[in-house]
């Protein structure tokens, strides 16, 4: 894995010569966030040695570089999920290249379904915590202590520091955000109903097939990370409404412009 990992790491600083500071993924239906960005060079993952391969309607696969404002970012457009069948090495592979690349900061953003009473469709959530579900574990197997610790601290997964200075970026700009924990599910279905109310009973705020995997490769190489969370469908008993994948790209779409404003002035003040 480590000399996959400097493979690749290598082909792209020959391609590029970019060191980016920030890295960040973008979930369902916030793929436009790349117009943010100063963009110097476009690699699709085809092309990059070692990369998975995209399969989801709405996810891009592309790494882009550029800047915002005078900081150097790389941006996944389009993710690996464990449901379309990679292992959680493939999983989070791009987090390990983007970490040798330079990045210190890692931001996450993903569309959720929400159980908290007091999020609707469309609602921002500042992700505080996570309860990781899913039945892989992307540290399981012998631990290369290049990368990190074989026993990671969770303490604070998601930066305290991260998560007040976007709140006070949200408080400017007049947009309303919540904070929250984040319950990652292998997916691909959608939780039934008892599913959600297990989600809730459990402590999380909104439930997701992401984000969780990523985390924790971050944490284990010691990237400061922040999280992101759209609300696009409420898994609530009174609600018989469908949940299906064009309605999460739907919500996820309009709430698309204020989580591109936070991600962005995150980066330049931060
Ligand atoms: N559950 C799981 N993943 C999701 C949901 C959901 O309700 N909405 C968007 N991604």
């Amino acid at each position: 894995m480590w000399e996959q990992v400097q493979e690749t790491v290598n082909y792209i600083k020959e391609k590029t010569g970019f060191a980016p500071e920030y890295g960040v993924i973008l979930g369902s239906g916030l793929g436009s966030f790349t117009n943010d960005i100063q963009v110097e060079f476009t690699l699709p993952y085809n092309e990059i040695p070692n990369f998975p391969v995209v399969t989801v309607e709405g996810h891009k696969g592309a790494l882009v570089f550029g800047t915002i404002g005078d900081k150097k970012v790389v941006a996944m457009q389009g993710r690996f999920h464990f449901y379309e069948g990679y292992d959680m090495k493939q999983v989070t592979f791009p987090v390990r290249v983007m970490k040798y690349l330079g990045i210190t900061k890692l931001i996450v953003s993903n569309a959720s379904g929400g159980v908290n009473p007091a999020y609707e469709v469309g609602s921002i959530v500042l992700i505080k915590d996570h309860i990781n579900m899913l039945p892989e574990h992307p540290l399981r197997g012998k631990n290369d202590d290049r990368f990190g610790p074989r026993f990671v601290n969770m303490s604070e997964p998601y930066s305290l520091k991260m998560i007040a200075k976007t709140k006070e970026i949200a408080k400017a700009a007049n947009i309303e955000v919540k904070d929250g924990i984040y319950m990652g599910l292998q997916g691909p279905t959608f939780e039934t109903l008892s599913e959600y109310r297990m989600v809730k009973i459990l402590g999380a705020d909104c439930v997701g097939m992401s984000t969780v995997p990523e985390v924790i490769v971050a944490r284990h190489m010691e990237l400061e990370t922040f999280g992101i969370s759209v609300i696009t469908d409420m898994g609530d008993e009174e609600n018989i409404e469908e949940v299906n994948h064009a309605e999460v790209l739907k919500a996820a779409e309009k709430a698309e412009p204020s989580v591109r404003l936070l991600i962005k002035e995150l980066i330049k003040q931060y």
